[in-house]
């Protein structure tokens, strides 16, 4: 399989560490293509029958889809594979960056750097992230294990690389090198706002910014910012940017509620990051983000699919991440409207959009079959 793009901060694997990624990443696409096909067989040819006989099919819905499943041995080892592959892709790739750390903490602080890098040590961690390791990432996005660490970020660049590719099974064979999660958006700006440059960006939830660099290159004379809770992320995504010769300016803010003047932005993104906050927490920073913009600009966030239009059995197999994968606010989210978290957050009806989205630039419906992820937002007028 491909390997993930190597600017200079990426770890590096050696031939056994590299045997052991790859083997970890083939074992959960094989879960994913094959072992997965069972569980569908299984709901079709058992359950479904039997909640049917049980309830009146009237009464289904995902959710009594997951009890019911839960009681059945080949559930219970499709399921715990899905867990114990990943956490050996984690593993596997932990190895990599615990050998090369002190390394990669020596080339993380560039000379004259192009951005800039900001931090608080005083910032809190939002409990929707202290609580567990969210998607079983070990130390998740914070957690700090010598002076000016860099583990998390280290361990989610490589490490996020081979999970996206093991969720897409056989086809994450043919991932490209270089990916990020602000692909979909793109295509939206191109379709619905070609002649929009903003002058000034920010990425909410940026992590090591992946998805912020990427702005660098669509908008070149913007001023472009990310922001995350995680120190370790940030330092790494620092270092990474000025790898790359790219200038973001970084900090380590509360997407909730920042630091930035009123009216600063033009635009204002969040990607991958509102399934992992708290009901509270996205009403919040939807509310930050309309504080932050000036009027006439735009604020969107991408997702994966919303459970909008799925049927139940897609549904329940979405919802896994809720209970399994310590992703605990995901159902929640997935379950709502996100048209109605911007009308409470300020924006006005008629600028509200929400499409399902795929790879290719497609925009459906949500929940449409060739959607893939999700983006919902507003231009504030
Ligand atoms: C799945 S990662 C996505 C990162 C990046 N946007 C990408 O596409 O690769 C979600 C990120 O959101 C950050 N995050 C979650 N809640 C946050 C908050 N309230 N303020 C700032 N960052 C937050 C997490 O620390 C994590 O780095």
């Amino acid at each position: 399989m491909k390997q993930p793009f190597a600017h200079s901060m990426m770890p590096q694997a050696s031939h056994d560490e590299l045997a052991r990624q790859i083997f970890a990443t083939s074992l959960r696409m094989h879960i994913e293509d094959e072992v997965m096909a069972g569980d569908e067989l299984l709901y079709e040819k058992k359950v479904k029958p039997a909640m049917a006989l049980a309830n009146g099919a009237a009464l289904q819905n995902y959710k009594d889809i997951r009890k019911h499943m839960e009681r059945e041995p080949y559930y219970q080892m499709w399921s715990s594979l899905v867990k114990t592959g990943k956490e050996m892709l984690w593993d596997s790739v932990g190895e990599s960056v615990e050998r090369q750390l002190p390394e990669l903490i020596a080339r993380s602080k560039p000379a004259k750097p192009l951005g800039s890098l900001t931090l608080d040590p005083a910032l809190p961690v939002p409990r929707y992230h202290a609580a567990c390791d969210i998607h079983w990432m070990p130390g998740a996005y914070h957690r700090e294990i010598t002076k000016d660490d860099v583990y998390a970020g280290a361990l989610y660049d490589r490490g996020s690389y081979y999970v996206v590719a093991a969720i897409m099974g056989k086809a994450g064979n043919n991932l490209p090198d270089k990916t990020h999660t602000a692909r979909g958006a793109f295509h939206y700006l191109d379709q619905h706002h070609p002649n929009f440059r903003p002058k000034r960006i920010l990425d909410l939830g940026c992590a090591i910014g992946s998805s912020t660099v990427p702005y660098t290159d669509k908008f070149p004379d913007a001023e472009v910012h990310g922001i995350d809770v995680g120190a370790p992320l940030l330092r790494y995504g620092h270092a990474r940017a000025e790898a790359m010769g790219k200038r973001v300016h970084f900090s380590q803010q509360n997407a909730e509620r920042t630091n930035f003047p009123d009216g600063y932005f033009d635009l204002v993104v969040s990607h991958a990051m509102a399934h992992e906050t708290s009901s509270k927490a996205i009403r919040n920073l939807l509310k930050e983000s309309y504080r932050l913009l000036a009027p006439g600009g735009l604020s969107y966030h991408t997702e994966r699919k919303f459970f909008y239009g799925l049927s139940d059995y897609e549904a329940y197999l979405n919802d896994w991440d809720t209970f399994y994968e310590n992703e605990p606010f995901k159902g929640t989210l997935r379950e709502c409207d996100p048209r109605d978290l911007m009308r409470e957050a300020g924006f006005a009806s008629s600028e509200i959009f929400f499409f399902g989205t795929n790879r290719a630039g497609g925009f459906f419906e949500p929940g449409h079959p060739q959607a893939f992820g999700s983006i919902f937002g507003a231009r504030k007028v």
